[in-house]
């Protein structure tokens, strides 16, 4: 059943995170979005409709974090179903690596997942379920992709101690880690080589193409649901087996 439950998704406002958005919108959820954007928010809280809200959060500031749960429980007055989703990965081989984009990785990846999770979870009860949105890059980073590829290994590290920590709590905690999908930042992320860059990831993929948006919601969806009651814990691969060959 999820007809009202309230759902917040952290980086809601683009790419795979709107697309879990309007999914949870259309189980009949109230849907918070966060990104730092506040046009990028307005425009997707207008296109997801009148059961979604926006509220500017940058997930790498704990002052914007207290904000953020403080203005959700004010209005929300709980979570019941959490996706952390907002992060990103910059391309660099070893060599080129620069301190100011190994920090933005770490602090969006990381930093940004443990006190998203963390300030979320005075606000969730028994029958909450937590969705991370991870990466194929936790064990198939790739060339150029060594620091997302660790931020994304150490969140599905964190995960597994904090199954432990959340025994008894009645709240699941799960991994949603997508193969190549079709975003603007997947683009952008490639610069000037977009279309060889695609290239390449079609080819690697086993069913012949990156993934989309919406197929990455089904599984969010899915492992927030009652029909994933007894799945905990995991990193649920959505990649059409790229990770696999
Ligand atoms: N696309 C892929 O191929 C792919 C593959 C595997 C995993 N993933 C993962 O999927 C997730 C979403 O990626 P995407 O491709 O959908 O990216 P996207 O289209 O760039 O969306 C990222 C979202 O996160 C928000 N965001 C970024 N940094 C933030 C911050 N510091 N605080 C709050 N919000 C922030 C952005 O809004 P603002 O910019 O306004 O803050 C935006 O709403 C990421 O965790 C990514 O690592 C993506």
């Amino acid at each position: 059943m999820t007809q009202n439950r309230i759902a917040l998704v952290s980086g809601g406002s683009s790419g795979i995170g709107f697309a879990i958005a309007r999914k949870l919108v259309s189980q009949g959820m109230r849907v918070i979005i966060t990104g730092r954007r506040q046009e990028a928010l307005d425009k997707a809280v207008a296109a997801l409709g009148e059961r979604a809200t926006g509220i500017a959060a940058d997930v790498t500031s704990l002052p914007g974090l207290d904000n953020l749960f403080a203005q959700v429980k004010a209005t929300f007055g709980r979570i019941d179903t959490l996706v952390a989703n907002a992060g990103g990965g910059v391309h660099a081989p070893l060599g080129q690596i620069t301190e100011a984009a190994y920090d933005q990785q770490f602090d969006t990846n990381v930093k940004g997942i443990v006190f998203t999770v963390q300030g979320a979870l005075p606000l969730m009860r028994a029958g909450a379920s937590i969705v991370i949105v991870g990466s194929t890059a936790s064990i198939d980073p790739g060339p150029t992709m060594s620091v997302y590829g660790a931020t994304k290994a150490a969140v599905r590290n964190l995960v597994r101690s904090w199954v432990s920590d959340l025994k008894g709590a009645g709240i699941r905690l799960n991994i949603v880690s997508p193969g190549p999908t079709n975003t603007e930042s997947l683009r952008e992320a490639f610069g000037d080589h977009a279309e060889e860059g695609l290239a390449f990831l079609t080819c690697k993929s086993p069913i012949g193409r990156i993934g989309e948006p919406e197929e990455i919601a089904e599984v969010a969806a899915f492992l927030a649901s009652d029909a994933a009651s007894y799945v905990n814990g995991v990193e649920l691969f959505a990649d059409g087996g790229a990770s696999q060959v």
